[in-house]
């Protein structure tokens, strides 16, 4: 007798625990998505301005180096994922202090020369203030990792708290590079397990693709020099 009721206290204080966690979920969760409907907006308005750089190439019949434009939410799922993996406090605050990836726009562009083109334009863009650049193109990532990150805040104007800073996280990088991110993103990343045979490989892989990219870009001025002969 004694025991069940020693055993029936303790699962109480369990479900209490449970209880507790589930709100402070639940609460964090409507939290976040109020956060990231201001980082949507924050992004929605640079991809407005970016969207017009690219119809203006179309419009003046010019090359495009807008081959694709990509935007993405994170989702509390993943954003509790990447607190946990960093170590960050998995609090409002603490998303707010070390997620600046909340909203992400990634542009993908054919041509290497054209990721230093892309990047002055969008410096340019009077809405999109830049914080800080990670050029991984001109010094790559020791796994082989290429693309250049614009961490940057946009302004969004709320009718009851004024205007707000929220950030944006842009991506830019080639097709090539978003070959082997994604294959890398597929089968290293988010593994979170370092293989020194698979990052070889990964390496010898960007080799490769550092080739092509050199290729793309004579064939492309081999070409233009042939057509206005
Ligand atoms: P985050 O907190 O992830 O933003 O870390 P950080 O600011 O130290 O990293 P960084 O700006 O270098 O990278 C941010 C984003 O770039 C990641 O969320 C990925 O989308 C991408 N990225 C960075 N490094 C790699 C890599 O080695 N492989 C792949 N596939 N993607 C990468
Ligand atoms: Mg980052």
């Amino acid at each position: 007798m004694e025991t069940e009721r020693f055993n029936a206290n303790i699962e109480v204080d369990l479900d209490e625990d449970v209880q507790t966690t589930e709100d402070f979920l639940d609460t964090l969760e409507t939290e976040y998505e109020r956060y990231a409907i201001e980082c949507e907006a924050a992004m929605q308005k640079a991809l407005l301005s970016i969207n017009g750089l690219s119809a203006a190439f179309d419009r003046a019949g010019k090359n495009n180096p807008f081959d694709r434009i990509e935007s993405r939410i994170k989702t509390f799922k993943s954003v509790r994922g990447k607190c946990r993996d960093r170590g960050y406090d998995f609090t409002s605050e603490s998303i707010r202090e070390n997620v600046k990836d909340v909203a992400g726009i990634r542009i993908i562009t054919k041509y290497l020369d054209e990721i230093a083109l892309v990047k002055d334009m969008i410096i340019q863009i009077p809405e999109i203030n830049i914080v800080s650049v990670k050029d991984y193109v001109t010094n790559p990532k020791e796994n082989g990792y290429k693309s250049v990150h614009l961490s940057c805040q946009v302004g969004v104007y709320d009718p009851f708290s004024g205007l707000r800073m929220r950030p944006l996280e842009i991506q830019i990088r080639t097709k090539t590079m978003n070959l082997w991110a994604s294959l890398d993103h597929d089968i290293n990343y988010k593994k979170r397990i370092y293989i020194p045979e698979m990052e070889e490989k990964f390496l010898h892989i960007a080799e490769i693709l550092d080739e092509l990219e050199k290729e793309a870009m004579a064939l492309r001025d081999a070409r233009s020099t042939i057509s206005s002969d």
